[in-house]
C-alpha cells in the first residue's frame, strides 16, 4: 500500500482526496496537517489513523493534544507542517491554501516524494526554486489542479518540441455577463457557478486571479512561454484544458467538474482508478468557448505582465492578491479595488529583494505589509 501525507487535509481538496482514499482502499494515510480546524482533523485521526499530524496555529495545536492524549504526536507551526512531510510516505498532496505551502513542497521534494500539488502559490511564489529542487533532488511533481492535470494528459499525446500553445479553459466565474461589477457583494462572489472550492480561491475564480495564478504555474510546470499560453472563456467547465501541436491537432480532457477525478490521477499516476461516481454524459450538453475580457477581468492581463518581468512580480502578484482577498472577504474593500491594490503593490518592486530560498519568508512579510498598507488607503475611499 502507497504511504500518503495530506498537507491541508480539512480543505475542500484535502477532503476530497481522503474521500478518494479511502473509496479506493489503495493508500495509507500516515500524517496529516491543517491550519486551525482541530474538529474535522479530529475526526480525520480517528477515520484515518494517521502516525502524527500538525496543526498550524498552536492554540488550537495545544487544545487537540488535550483531546487525542498519547494516540498521535501532534506538531505546530511551520516546523509541524515540515515534520509531517519528513514522515516516511510515497506521496505527498500538497493542498495548504497560500505561499506558506511552498516549503513543505520543497521539502517533500528535497526528499525525493511525489508531490501532488494543489498549491499552485508555491509555483507562482518560488517556480525556479522548485524547478531547481526537481533538478538537484529528482522528487516529483504531478498537478492537481484540473486545467494543469488536463495538459498533463493532453502532453502525452506528443513530443514536448511539436507543443504550439497551451489553451487554459476558464469557467469565467459568476461575473462572467455582469458588467457592474463594483457593487459585487462576499456572498455573490463566493457563489461559483460550476465548481465547489474554498474561499481564497473562490474569490480568485471571480476576479480571474485564479486563471492568473495557473498561467505562471503552468508556465513553470511545462516550460511553456507566456505568449503560447492561451485563456478561453468555457462556461460548461467540462474541457478542463488543451494543448495544440504544431500540425494543427488539439488534444483534450473532458470530465465533469469534480476534482476527485485530478486528485485520483495524481495518486494513482500512471495507473487509472475505476472509481464509481462519474457517470458523465457528453449527450446534449454544449460546450461554448469564449475570449477572455482582459479589461473587464485585469488580473489576467496583470499576471501576463508579471510571468514577463519574472520571479519577483509573480511573487508579489501572489502575496498581494491574498492581502487584498483577505481584505474584502472581510468587507473592508471592494471587489474592484483587488486588482488595483496587487497593481499598486507591484509599482514599489523595486524596494523588495530578489526571490531566493532564504529571503521567502521575509519577502512576504515584506509585501504583505505593503500590501496592507495599500489596503487602508482603498478602505478610507469606500
Ligand atoms: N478547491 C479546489 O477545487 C481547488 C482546485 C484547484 C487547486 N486548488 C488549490 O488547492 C489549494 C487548497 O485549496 P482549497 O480550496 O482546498 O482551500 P481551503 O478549502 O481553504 O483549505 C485550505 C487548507 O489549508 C489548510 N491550511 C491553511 N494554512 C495552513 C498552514 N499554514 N499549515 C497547514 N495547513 C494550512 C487549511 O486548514 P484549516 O481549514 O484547518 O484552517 C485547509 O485544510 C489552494 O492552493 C488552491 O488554489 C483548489
Amino acid at each position: 500500500m502507497k504511504r500518503v501525507v495530506v498537507l491541508g487535509s480539512t480543505g475542500s481538496i484535502g477532503v476530497q482526496t481522503l474521500d478518494v482514499i479511502k473509496k479506493s482502499g489503495r493508500f495509507r494515510v500516515v500524517g496529516l496537517s491543517a491550519g486551525r480546524n482541530i474538529d474535522l482533523l479530529e475526526k480525520q485521526i480517528l477515520e484515518f489513523q494517521p502516525l502524527a499530524v500538525s496543526v498550524f496555529d498552536e492554540e488550537q495545536a495545544e487544545k487537540l493534544r488535550r483531546r487525542v492524549g498519547n494516540r498521535v504526536k501532534v506538531f505546530s507551526g511551520d516546523e509541524g507542517n515540515i515534520e509531517i512531510v519528513e514522515i516516511d510516505a510515497d506521496i505527498v498532496v500538497a493542498a495548504i491554501v497560500g505561499s506558506r505551502g511552498v516549503y513543505p513542497v520543497l521539502r517533500a521534494l528535497e526528499l525525493g516524494r511525489r508531490v501532488a500539488l494543489a498549491n499552485k502559490e508555491s509555483l507562482v511564489v518560488a517556480g525556479h526554486i522548485v524547478k531547481e529542487f526537481l533538478r538537484r533532488y529528482g522528487g516529483e511533481l504531478i498537478p492537481v489542479d484540473s486545467e494543469h492535470s488536463a495538459i498533463f494528459q493532453a502532453l502525452q499525446a506528443g513530443n514536448r518540441k511539436d507543443v504550439r500553445k497551451i489553451i487554459l479553459t476558464a469557467s469565467g466565474g459568476p461575473f462572467r455577463t455582469r458588467s457592474d461589477l463594483d457593487n459585487v457583494t462576499v456572498e455573490e462572489a463566493l457563489k461559483h457557478p460550476t465548481w465547489s472550492m474554498g474561499k481564497k480561491i473562490t474569490i480568485d475564480s471571480a476576479t480571474l486571479f485564479n486563471k492568473g495564478l495557473e498561467i505562471i504555474e503552468a508556465h513553470y510546470l511545462f516550460d511553456v512561454e507566456p505568449e503560447n499560453i492561451e485563456v478561453v472563456i468555457h462556461p460548461q467547465s467540462i474541457v478542463h484544458s488543451m494543448v495544440e501541436f504544431k500540425d494543427g491537432s488539439i488534444m483534450a480532457q473532458l470530465g465533469p467538474p469534480d476534482m476527485r477525478i485530478p486528485i485520483s490521477y495524481a495518486l494513482f499516476y500512471p495507473e487509472r482508478w475505476m472509481n464509481t461516481y462519474s457517470n458523465f454524459s457528453l449527450l446534449d450538453r454544449k460546450l461554448e468557448f469564449y475570449p477572455p475580457d482582459f479589461e473587464k477581468f485585469p488580473a489576467l492581463k496583470l499576471a501576463y505582465r508579471v510571468l514577463r518581468e519574472g520571479e519577483k512580480s509573480c511573487f508579489i502578484y501572489s502575496q498581494a492578491n491574498e492581502v487584498a482577498v483577505r481584505a474584502f472577504l472581510e468587507g473592508r474593500i471592494k471587489f474592484t479595488h483587488i486588482p488595483r491594490i496587487v497593481e499598486k503593490v507591484l509599482e514599489m518592486k523595486d524596494t523588495f529583494p530578489e526571490v531566493t530560498y532564504d529571503a521567502i519568508m521575509k519577502m512576504e512579510e515584506m509585501i504583505k505589509r505593503a500590501a496592507e498598507k495599500v489596503v487602508a488607503d482603498f478602505e478610507v475611499k469606500l
